[in-house]
């Protein structure tokens, strides 16, 4: 039996998740579901966003399954989300976008570089250090290595290295990985990959690229698949897994009941991929595509289905098929 931590968060984390705890349900009714509360709506109620206690019960988790929490811009607040990535070292942001003719692993440094969390404000300026470090970018690239060998034996190194230290530093740590790996590489300045992915998606296979570039690349990316209702991430640790939509809370249209669950319940299937469930995540994504074929889409899909709709209509489609245990 393992250990599931389901972390609804804020706004529109806990309008998805539930449909995400019900597909994985379906396929392990025998694991222990545990439910845990953090983020900005548990700060403003006990003045804590991540307690002691929550963090303690994440780290002894297996798999983590987590909604969104709103970052208000308070100086005083601290991200949760990067801080629960730092504390669990969970170095490998990994963001799969496909569809017809593509179909891209976006692999991100999710521990250090802009985000690295070092960073002060003093009375006429404010600065954040971008950390790249030797370790750090050594086990993201050999972790993107062993992705491109397991694919087309292809990686593309975004980066910024023309005009920054830290990133001709990852630059070369990540071909020197590739060249020990034996797989054919691409370096792209990171600005004209971000448009060269939109445009030509089929192009593309493993990308790996530090922090920043990676959430900016991997959001640009979810227009390829409709949007950001769409994508799903999972975050790599060496013990332990956590499972995120790549969009955050959605305040706008939080409490309407029109968020698209899509991004967590494909979360699910990532999920079931790592536990080593390739044919249920696989039936995950069919079921999903069944349903978006039927026309059962939210708003931002363009259809007028409530995100009750579209989670239940994919539950109803995993009840139809067989499933592999
Ligand atoms: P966002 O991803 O929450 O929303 C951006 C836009 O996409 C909004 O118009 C929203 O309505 C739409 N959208 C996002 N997910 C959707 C879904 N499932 N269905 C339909 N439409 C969807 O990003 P934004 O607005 O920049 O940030 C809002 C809050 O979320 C902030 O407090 C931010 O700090 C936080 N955030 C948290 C993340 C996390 O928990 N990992 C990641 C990104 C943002
Ligand atoms: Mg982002």
């Amino acid at each position: 039996m393992k250990p599931v931590v389901i972390a609804p968060g804020d706004g529109i984390g806990p309008e998805v998740i539930p449909y995400a705890v019900d597909v994985l349900k379906h396929f392990h009714p025998e694991w222990e579901y545990i439910p845990v509360h953090l983020g900005y709506e548990c700060w403003k109620r006990t003045g804590d966003a991540l307690s002691a206690r929550t963090l303690e019960t994440l780290k002894k988790a297996d798999l983590i399954l987590f909604g969104a929490i709103t970052t208000p811009p308070d100086p005083k607040y601290q991200s949760v989300i990067l801080r629960i990535r730092k504390e669990l070292d969970l170095y490998a942001n990994l963001r799969p976008v496909f569809g017809p003719g593509f179909d891209i692993l976006i692999i991100r440094e999710n521990t250090e570089g802009l985000y690295s969390g070092i960073e002060w404000q003093e009375k006429d300026r404010a600065c954040t250090l971008r950390l790249v470090t030797e370790a750090g970018t050594r086990r993201i690239a050999r972790f993107a290595c062993a992705c491109a060998k397991k694919r087309r034996r292809h990686l593309t190194i975004g980066n910024k290295a023309n005009v920054l230290k830290s990133d001709a530093y990852f630059l070369q740590i990540c071909i020197e990985e590739a060249e020990k790996t034996g797989i054919s590489i691409d370096k792209k300045y990171i600005d004209a990959l971000v448009l060269d992915v939109l445009q030509h998606p089929g192009r593309y296979d493993v990308i790996v690229t530090t922090n920043i570039f990676g959430d900016i690349l991997s959001d640009a990316a979810a227009y390829l698949e409709g949007g950001l209702g769409m994508l799903p991430s999972a975050n790599i640790g060496r013990h332990l897994a956590l499972f995120e939509p790549v969009h955050g809370s959605a305040p706008d249209i939080a409490g309407k009941g029109i968020a698209n669950p899509v991004a967590a319940i494909r979360c699910v299937a990532l999920l079931l991929k790592y536990a080593g469930e390739r044919e249920n995540a696989r039936i995950v994504e069919e079921a999903i595509q069944a349903v978006l074929k039927d026309g059962i889409k939210t708003p931002d899909l363009g259809g007028d289905a409530t995100t009750e709709r579209v989670g239940k209509a994919v539950l109803k489609e995993l009840a139809s098929r067989r499933q592999d245990s």
